[in-house]
């Protein structure tokens, strides 16, 4: 059972802080009061992204935030951070997370996500916590045979090793509770994140050409890439194109905050859908984008990318109901602040 603890009081490990989601969260963590430790190996983000955390928090806020440069597989590390902390809560981003990649590179996904997950569950039984926050994904419901999709709804096959690892993580941790009751599980899917920090100093910076929608359209509006390819156009959805349930990451941020104080004091397993309950199509988020940054932005129709569904989006009327959380922004608001990151920050963090 965790503790019952006040947010001054409570020291929270985010595992991949200084990613996109991460980085976000750490920003609202700090401004409620927690204390945040973030381990993160710098794979695929960078310790800018932290610096600018700090900027947006401010001096004091940004006492509170102590970084290690660590990959979450080095037992060691992770002992050294639990010695030299008192975790009460672990938020669990760190992981690989591309789709495309995933099914190119299996043993990599499964032995990095998987087994990064058991180092660190492995630590935190040493020391005592058994708080976690884990950052799964609707990729564990599959093709939805209806919509929208509930907490209640089945977990089907993944279409891709990156999909699998969130399905098999939430597995993991449920049988942890079962083999230890004691053991505190929220499992928190999200839709699509998208979006960035209203200040522009953080946000999404994918590395390489991007495989999701937004951020290749976002380089599209400040011309480092010619034209949005946009994959089919033949989907049984209402103008042809994939459908999509994107949510603000600051949404997305704030419902890691609401799930630490609904957990305070709990024990069990615990799964919140993340989302907006709205579902977008790839044309309209075409047009918002170009709304947002004021030109129309140019996109070829392509054959449609393989291991995609037509359309997925969720109900999250749990997570209101019982965390009293609701995305609050919508896709012009996303798009708004996603162009405000790209257009101030065209090379991402490496400018
Ligand atoms: C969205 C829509 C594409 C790119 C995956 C994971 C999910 C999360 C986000 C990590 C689809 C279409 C895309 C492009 C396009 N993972 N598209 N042109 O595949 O829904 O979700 O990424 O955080 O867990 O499952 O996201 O943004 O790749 O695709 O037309 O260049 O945009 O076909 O309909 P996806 P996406």
């Amino acid at each position: 059972m965790s503790t019952t603890l006040d947010p001054q009081d409570t020291c929270v490990l985010v595992t991949g802080g200084a990613g996109f989601i991460g980085s976000h969260t750490v920003v609202e963590l700090l401004q409620g009061g927690y204390r945040v430790v973030v381990v993160d190996d710098l794979s695929n983000s960078s310790e800018v992204a932290l610096e600018r955390v700090k900027q947006i928090v401010g001096e004091d806020a940004a006492e509170n935030l102590t970084f290690y440069q660590a990959n979450v597989l080095d037992r060691e590390a992770m002992e050294r951070i639990f010695t030299e902390h008192r975790i009460d809560r672990v938020i669990h981003f760190a992981g690989f997370k591309a789709v495309g990649e995933s099914v190119k590179k299996p043993i990599e996904y499964y032995h990095n996500n998987i087994e990064n997950t058991l180092v660190l569950v492995d630590v935190m039984r040493n020391h005592g916590c058994k708080s976690i926050i884990f950052s799964s994904s609707s990729t564990v419901y599959g093709d939805p045979d209806s919509l929208p999709l509930t907490e209640e709804s089945p977990k089907k096959a993944c279409t891709n090793p990156y999909g699998w690892t969130k399905w098999m993580i939430e597995q993991i941790l449920t049988d942890l509770h079962t083999a230890d009751p004691e053991w505190d599980v929220v499992i928190l899917r999200y839709f699509n994140p998208i979006g960035a920090h209203e200040s522009g100093l953080i946000g999404e910076d994918p590395k390489g050409i991007p495989n999701n929608l937004v951020p290749y359209v976002a380089q599209v509006a400040v011309g480092k890439l010619a034209a949005v390819q946009v994959f089919g156009d033949d989907y049984p959805t209402p103008d042809g194109t994939g459908v999509r349930d994107y949510i603000h990451v600051v949404d997305l941020a704030r419902g890691h905050v609401a799930a630490l104080n609904w957990m305070n004091g709990r024990e069990g397993v615990e799964i919140f859908n993340l989302g907006t309950g709205k579902g977008t199509s790839v044309l309209e988020v075409i047009r918002a984008f170009s709304k947002a940054c004021g030109k129309d932005l140019p996109y070829v129709i392509k054959p449609r990318r393989g291991g995609d569904i037509a359309e997925n989006f969720g109900d999250a009327s749990k997570a209101e109901r019982e965390m009293g959380w609701k995305a609050q922004y919508n896709i012009d608001d996303m798009c708004r602040d996603s162009w405000n990151w790209q257009s101030h920050n065209p090379d991402g963090f490496r400018s």
